[in-house]
């Protein structure tokens, strides 16, 4: 269920050419390109599990809602979120960035 809302809304958010996150600044697919590349590593191995410091998944985020993957990285920037290596990285991330890899990532599920 979850995915499929977020398939239809990477759809629409595809004919509209841009992602507006919940009122920040307008996500452009485009410029996300350089700015996913650290992300690929982790995130674009499906079923990939990392063995330190301890056994866990890594979510796969293609094809979510833009708002949600844009919540969870300022989760993370905040510090409301914990995870270690996503803090570290949420924290180099401006907003701009945040808009541009959630609307990257919301409609990389192809
Ligand atoms: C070192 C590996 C690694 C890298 C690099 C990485 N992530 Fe993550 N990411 C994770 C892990 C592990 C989690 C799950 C963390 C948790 O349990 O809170 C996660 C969680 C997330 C979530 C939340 C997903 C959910 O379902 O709640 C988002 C969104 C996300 N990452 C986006 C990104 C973006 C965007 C980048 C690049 C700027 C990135 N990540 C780079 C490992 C990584």
């Amino acid at each position: 269920m979850k995915v499929a809302i977020g398939m239809s809304i990477a759809a629409t958010a595809l004919m509209a050419g841009a992602v507006v996150a919940q009122g920040n600044p307008v996500g452009n697919a485009e410029r996300a390109k350089g700015k996913v590349s650290i992300c690929i590593g982790c995130h674009g191995i499906a079923g990939y599990k990392s063995v330190f410091p301890e056994v866990y998944h890594v979510p796969m985020i293609a094809g979510q809602n833009p708002g949600y993957i844009a919540n969870a990285l300022k989760a993370y920037r905040s510090g409301d979120r914990t995870h270690p290596s996503m803090r570290g990285i949420a924290r180099g991330l401006s907003d701009e960035d945040i808009a541009d890899v959630a609307a990257y990532y919301s409609g990389a599920s192809k």
